[in-house]
């Protein structure tokens, strides 16, 4: 939520910065700005809208260190004056993250003083022109002790020869580079240009030159903090040939449940360890990390036998939540920065919880508010909808079902790489383009399911929400009939995910239940009786026959593919929705 990348070293600031920005879009695209030094003197522009509205100016900016920002608006609408960098005095900054107290710092600093923008982060720079005296550092460290949420604050200063930045929550890289040393929010900003960054800890603050980086910690002493491999490379931002990341991403998916596999036995033992003699087990998250937690509370009751729940992770955190010692608290999360979900696993943890963090992002901060990691390989996940880190987790999720049953778990993982060979054929499922029509036209698209097939709909719909802004909800298949029946009409879509011989007949009644008042069905299914029963009464998009408790990974597949071409025959940008982020580290 909200990139950054500070650079200063021996090239043009402004057009590494620039490249950086547009890799960090997905963490916010409503406006973006750039400032660089030279000579003692900032320049700065800043243009409501995407990255490229800054390409025009970039040429004429000149300057040896800078720093940039992809903003999503928290306080203050996407302008050009509330887009950052903000200046004042010998100071420019830019800034991610939310500071709570910000009005009453203005009372308190600068009563009755006119600001220049409605946003949160103009107090930070207004308090460090004030409290500098000479001294960065003491002057970032006063600041910030005044400061009340979430902060990455990068700053340049006309008397300093560098970027110097704190932060507080929100994520903060340094990358060492040959030609300069930088500041990112995520690797892929860095990708190419560094081969080792490290990963600055709260209330860190870190001094960055061309000739190299000191970093103090919250007690103003210096430190060393590991450095490790750049993991996002040049290729890793290729579109492979796709016209989106969305689409080559879920090409991914196939890789990303077998990578996850493979690395499933570097944490087996830590988390047997961990979760031994767990008798609960709680799933939180948020968004489509929650929705793979409905799907493994089914895994674990049903492998395990143990008493499961997925919770919403900015439910769990403010409902005074019941864990004990033997609860085993699973927090997923792709970025591992999730707000709402780091917090509910902080949580866990201060109650007594044993927590398990299941994320694609090795270094993340939920690694280390966990008793154990789970790690999911999907790759850097680019378009703000997630997929392949989506099927990543199911894949870790029913590994950790086994290893809570005692299970061993290799046939799972025989079960797992067969069925990713699935998945790849899932991607050429058939029909999809014409249901895609169907939606397209659709005023709502719901989606329904019994069991794991319900966990399923609720991703599709979410998929489809998210990308094509069509209205539309997962329900219960059961629950038809309690409320959502009254939508059909001509103009309503159902779509009915049908994998589970056991419940096919009792999902095939909604099916009727919709045709019989003249609405419109399409069903995602790979059961033959299935088919004989529709007679071409619905439209039906046959997925491949399969373990079907691992459906799931397939099924996936064929609704991520139709939010995908549902957005595109919208001329909706798939990879970036309006109005979201894909790292969310604001409540
Ligand atoms: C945002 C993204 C979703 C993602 C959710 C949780 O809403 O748009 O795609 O599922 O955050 O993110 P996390 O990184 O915690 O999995």
């Amino acid at each position: 939520m909200c990139g950054i990348v500070g650079y200063a070293g021996g090239r043009k600031a402004a057009e590494i910065i620039y490249e950086g920005l547009l890799r960090l879009e997905y963490r916010g695209y409503d406006s973006a700005g750039i400032a660089v030094l030279k000579d003692g003197k900032i320049s700065a522009v800043k243009r409501q809208g995407r990255v490229c509205a800054l390409g025009g100016y970039i040429k004429d900016m000149d300057g040896k260190l800078g720093i940039g920002h992809t903003r999503w608006a928290t306080h203050g609408s996407p302008s050009d004056i509330n887009a950052h960098p903000h200046s004042a005095g010998k100071f420019t900054i830019v800034h991610n993250g939310i500071i709570e107290n910000y009005s009453q710092l203005k009372a308190e600093y600068f009563d009755g003083e006119k600001f220049t923008s409605e946003t949160d982060s103009e107090v930070v720079v207004r308090l460090l022109d004030k409290f500098y005296d000479g001294d960065i550092t003491r002057a970032l460290f006063k600041v910030a002790s005044l400061l009340n949420g979430s902060y990455a604050v990068a700053a340049v200063c006309t008397d300093f020869d560098g970027v110097a930045v704190i932060k507080n929550k929100s994520p903060v890289i340094i990358g060492y580079g040959n030609d300069g040393n930088f500041i990112a929010s995520d690797a892929p900003a860095l990708a190419g240009f560094c081969g080792e960054i490290s990963f600055l800890k709260d209330g860190d603050c870190a001094l960055v030159t061309r000739g190299g980086v000191s970093i103090f910690d919250s007690a103003m002493q210096g430190v060393l903090r590991e450095r490790v491999k750049n993991s996002a490379t040049n290729a890793s931002l290729d579109l492979n040939g796709c016209p989106h990341y969305m689409l080559k991403e879920i090409r991914e998916v196939p890789a990303s449940v077998v990578n996850t596999c493979n690395a499933y036995s570097s944490a087996e033992e830590k988390l047997k360890s961990v979760v031994s003699g767990c008798d609960r087990v709680i799933i939180v998250g948020c968004g489509t990390a929650y929705n793979s937690g409905l799907i493994a509370k089914r895994y674990i009751e049903k492998f395990a036998r143990i008493p499961a729940e997925a919770e919403i992770a900015g439910e769990f955190r403010y409902n005074r939540p019941v864990v004990t010692p033997t609860t085993a608290v699973i927090a997923v999360s792709q970025s591992g920065e999730t707000a709402d979900t780091l917090e509910a696993a902080k949580l866990a943890y201060s109650l007594g919880a044993k927590v398990v963090a299941v994320t694609n992002a090795p270094y993340s901060q939920l690694t280390r508010c966990a008793h154990a990691v789970v790690p999911v390989v999907a790759g850097h996940e680019i378009c703000v909808a997630a997929t392949k880190s989506y099927t990543g987790q199911i894949a870790a999720l029913y590994l950790i079902a086994h290893t809570l049953a005692g299970r061993d778990i290799g046939e799972a993982t025989q079960k797992l790489f067969k069925i990713s060979r699935l998945c790849e054929s899932a991607i050429e499922t058939e029909g999809i383009d014409s249901l895609a029509h169907m939606c397209a036209r659709s005023v709502g698209t719901y989606f329904l399911g019994r069991d794991l097939d319900y966990a399923v709909a609720v991703e599709g719909s979410l998929k489809l929400r998210e990308i094509s802004y069509i209205a539309g909800g997962g329900y219960p298949a059961g629950e038809l009939k309690h409320g959502t029946l009254a939508l059909v009409d001509e103009n309503v879509v159902a779509v009915v995910i049908i994998t589970d011989k056991r419940l096919a007949d009792k999902s095939m009644n909604a099916v009727e239940q919709v045709l019989a008042r003249g609405g419109k069905v399409a069903v995602i299914s790979n059961i033959a009786e299935t088919e004989k029963e529709l007679q071409g009464r619905a439209q039906l998009i046959k997925i491949p026959d399969c373990d079907e408790n691992l459906s799931p990974l397939v099924s996936a597949v064929a609704v991520q593919l139709l939010a995908y071409k549902t957005a595109v025959l919208l001329n909706r940008d798939p990879d970036k929705p309006r109005n979201l982020a894909k790292s969310v580290t604001v409540e």
